[in-house]
C-alpha cells in the first residue's frame, strides 16, 4: 500500500490554526479556497460561513483580508 507524503509541520499548523473562532474555521480550510482561486474576503466569507459569527467578522476580518494581501494590516 502506497502512502501519501507526510504533511509538513506548516500544514500541521494549518490545520490547527483556527482563523474564524466563532466558526471554528481552520486556516487550511482558507488556504485552499485561496489556492483554488478565492481572491477576496468575500468570496472567503461566502465559501466558509466565516464573517457570520458573534463577532460579525470582526476578528476574523482582519486575519482574511491579511491572508489574501500579507501586510495588509499593517
Ligand atoms: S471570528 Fe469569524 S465571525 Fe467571529
Amino acid at each position: 500500500m502506497k502512502h501519501g507524503t507526510p504533511p509538513s509541520q506548516a500544514e500541521i499548523m494549518d490545520n490547527l490554526k483556527v482563523i474564524c473562532q466563532c466558526k471554528s474555521i481552520k486556516k487550511a480550510a482558507f488556504k485552499k479556497l485561496i489556492a483554488e482561486g478565492a481572491d477576496t474576503p468575500e468570496k472567503l466569507r461566502k465559501a466558509t460561513g466565516a464573517g457570520t459569527g458573534q463577532c460579525g467578522g470582526k476578528r476574523c476580518g482582519p486575519r482574511l483580508r491579511d491572508m489574501l494581501d500579507p501586510g495588509y494590516n499593517k
